[in-house]
Formats: structure tokens, C-alpha cells, sequence
């Protein structure tokens, strides 16, 4: 390597990246992460330690109310730095499938009839019925912008087709959590911004698999899930804070009216968001460098690109070896893809295949994993969806290897 060229960030060695997950199993192959991954020691330690501080209740004038201010920042600041946006505009929720019904009844206060929304078949529902629910409500119509049932792409002239300029909204995932497509969000959102449309980006499945910037993706909406990406259960929008000063939504009448806190609903988790604040300091320091530390959202992309550069080398690897069993059918072939596989197995029922894979100590979800539409426009939703394989930072090659021969055995 040439003097001048930055070395390449990496991860530690597996063994040591697992050792500090104490939910990880070697009898076990979770390669379920999609649907939620395990929690490093030091997210225990955060949410436990908050549970036997003197937390309080937020905005009072004594001190355990003031430490709970600070873990309300602090979880703001961590996940403005993640994903590349203003902490202002970091609104915290229960879970993204809440806060994306919230945004949707909030949106629509301003949709009439004639105007437009647009979603994609793509998408997890969580990103698809909230706004046809809430566009049903307001009379305003919605168009699906459909993926190719062969590829598995979600091609930008797919939206491009559905797009006018009544289009008020367009709703679309940055990776698909069933089959791993990565649509160009960037040209979709720009489509949109020339239609005069907002954009509402799902990064549930995306943000756990590389560097997020939210401003060059061109999202005006980015809901992500901290649970996906080993935090706590909890979710989060961020936006523009000009953007939320210009929407009122639904509120207790002694709730706060500031920004993003007016979007927050009820009494939140605290002691859950020192958990996601101790997920992105661990994630900031998962990466071996050599050069000056950098910023906290510096080091977070030099985690981000190791855990992929680790991930998808696993996911070339049981792409090659689905391929080689003959036994597998893959669904899609997307060029851009998040290291997550579905796949079925020569007629057999998808529950079938995971009870088989689980009995040999691997774990995948089956079915539909939520992406119905996904599921119906492949064609799968009567013979059981598809058998998932989602492969995260602490998977090793022995998993995907034990998945393999499991799958021979079908
Ligand atoms: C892509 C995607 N979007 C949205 C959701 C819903 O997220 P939550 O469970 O935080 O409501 C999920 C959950 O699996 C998902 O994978």
C-alpha cells in the first residue's frame, strides 16, 4: 500500500466483535438480524445503568429531571450525527411503524382531493398503509410505483411513471428488508423535489447496513429503527427542523409546541434512549484505525463502511453457495443490495425450510416479513412468501456455511 493512500478501516476480529454481545450463541446462526439484532454489553450496561440513576421525568427543575434532559439530547445529538442530520429535527418514538402513522395523519392534514401520494411496492407496509390510510382519509389518491418482478429492482422510472405534479408525497424504502434492494434514492428524491413532492425515506433496513447521509439521499423524512441496528427498541424521524416548524400535528393541549418535541407523543422511554446513545458511541468505535480519532460521525462512517465491506463479502458468499446447492431459487437479482437474501426451496413451504434450518442451529425468518406488496407482486403470497437470510456485522462464515449445508440436507 502506498504511503499516501488511507488505510482501509476494518473490524476487529470476529471473535472479539461477538465476544461483546451476550445474546450471541455459537449453537446459534442468527441470521435473523433483519428483524432485529442483538445488543452489544455496553447498551445493557446504558440502559441498565439509567434504570438505577435517578432519572426523572423531563423539564423539571431538580437534578434527576435535569439528567433525564440530557439523555433526551444526548440521544438526539448520537442520532443526528448517524445519520448525517440536526439534532433539532430528530423526533423519537416507539418504533418506526408509529411515528410513520403519526407523520402520515400529520401530512395529511394538508392533502385534498385530487392530490396524489405515491409508495412502491417495494416497501415494508409500515411504509405503504399508513399514508394509504391516511391519503383514503383525505380523499387524496394513492399510486404505486411497482418493482420489477424479475430483478427485483425498484427502477427510479418505476416512480418516474406515477409521478405529476399533483404528487404530494412520495414514500419509498432505502433497502428492502425481504429481498435487499437499494433503489437510487438520491434520483428518486430529486424526481420528487421537481414534482414539488416531499419524501419520506424508510431506513429501517438501510441504516444497518452502511453510511447514512440524509441530505444526500435528498430525504425531507428518514425513519429508521434502532433496534435494526443493535440499540434498544425504540425509532426515530429526522427532518429539517424548518420543515417541522411549518406542520402541526395532533397534540395534548399542555404538550410542549417546540420543535421536534411537539411530534413526540406521551412519556418516552428514557432509560431506552441512553441505550441508543451507547449504540452509536460503540458502533463510532467498532472500527480499527490508524489515523487521528475524528469526529464521532467520521468514525461512524469508518464503522459503517468495515461492517459492509465484512457483510457483503458473507453475502457474495451465500449468494455463490445458493447458487451452487441448486436446490435454492433466489428472488431477485438487484445490483445495489443490502446483505440480505430470500430465497424459496423447490416447492416446499418456506415455514418448512426454516423449522428444517432451525433444527441445525440456524435462525431466518419466513413468510412475508411485512413486505406484502413485495410478496404478491412476485407472485409468493399463496405458497408462503420466502425463506430470509439477513447477514449483519457480528455474522461469520461458519453461518452462512452451516446455512448451506442445511439447505442440501431440503
Ligand atoms: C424496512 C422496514 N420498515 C419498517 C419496519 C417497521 O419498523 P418498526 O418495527 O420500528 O415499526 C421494518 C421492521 O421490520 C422494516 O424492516
Amino acid at each position: 500500500m502506498s504511503e499516501t493512500t488511507a488505510p482501509h478501516p476494518t473490524l476487529p476480529a470476529i471473535e472479539l466483535v461477538r465476544s461483546q454481545f451476550p445474546g450471541l450463541h455459537d449453537d446459534d446462526a442468527a441470521l435473523d438480524g433483519a428483524a432485529g439484532t442483538k445488543v452489544p454489553q455496553a447498551v445493557i450496561d446504558a440502559v441498565s445503568g439509567a434504570m438505577v440513576s435517578a432519572m426523572a421525568n423531563t423539564h423539571g427543575v431538580f437534578a434527576a429531571s435535569h439528567q433525564t434532559d440530557q439523555v433526551v439530547t444526548a440521544a438526539r445529538q448520537a442520532l443526528a450525527d448517524l445519520l448525517g442530520g440536526d439534532p433539532g429535527g430528530v423526533i423519537l418514538g416507539p418504533n418506526m411503524t408509529t411515528l410513520t402513522f403519526h407523520m402520515a395523519d400529520t401530512l395529511a392534514r394538508e392533502w385534498r382531493a385530487g392530490d396524489e401520494i405515491v409508495v412502491s411496492s417495494l416497501d415494508h407496509d409500515a411504509n405503504v398503509r399508513p399514508w394509504v390510510l391516511a391519503a383514503e382519509r383525505a380523499g387524496a389518491s394513492v399510486r404505486f410505483a411497482e418493482v420489477d418482478p424479475q430483478t427485483g429492482e425498484l427502477p427510479t422510472e418505476a416512480i418516474a411513471a406515477v409521478l405529476s405534479d399533483r404528487t404530494r408525497l412520495v414514500a419509498v424504502t432505502a433497502a428492502s428488508n425481504l429481498i435487499g434492494t437499494k433503489p437510487d434514492i438520491p434520483a428518486i428524491t430529486a424526481l420528487a423535489h421537481q414534482a414539488g413532492a416531499l419524501t419520506y425515506i424508510d431506513g429501517v433496513h438501510a441504516t444497518a447496513h452502511g453510511p447514512v447521509d440524509v441530505a444526500a439521499l435528498g430525504a425531507d423524512f428518514y425513519a429508521c429503527s434502532t433496534y435494526k441496528f443493535y440499540g434498544p427498541h425504540t425509532g426515530c424521524v429526522i427532518a429539517a427542523p424548518e420543515l417541522l416548524e411549518r406542520l402541526t400535528p395532533a397534540k395534548l393541549l399542555p404538550s410542549p409546541t417546540a420543535v421536534p418535541d411537539r411530534f413526540e407523543r406521551g412519556t418516552p422511554a428514557f432509560e431506552l434512549l441512553a441505550g441508543v446513545s451507547a449504540a452509536v458511541d460503540w458502533l463510532a468505535g467498532l472500527a480499527e484505525r490508524t489515523g487521528s480519532p475524528g469526529t464521532r460521525r467520521e468514525r461512524l462512517r469508518e464503522s459503517f463502511e468495515a461492517i459492509e465491506a465484512h457483510t457483503q463479502s458473507l453475502l457474495a458468499r451465500l449468494l455463490e453457495g445458493l447458487r451452487a446447492t441448486e436446490k435454492a431459487e433466489l428472488i431477485g437479482s438487484p445490483r445495489r443490495r443490502a446483505s440480505t437474501v430470500a430465497f424459496t426451496v423447490g416447492g416446499q413451504h418456506p415455514q418448512r425450510v426454516a423449522e428444517h434450518l432451525a433444527s441445525r442451529g440456524v435462525s431466518v425468518w419466513h413468510g412475508d416479513n411485512y413486505a406484502v406488496e413485495l410478496v404478491r407482486r412476485l407472485g409468493l403470497e399463496r405458497s408462503g412468501g420466502v425463506v430470509r437470510a439477513s447477514i449483519v456485522l457480528y455474522n461469520t462464515q461458519a453461518e452462512i456455511d452451516r446455512l448451506l449445508e442445511a439447505v442440501a440436507e431440503l
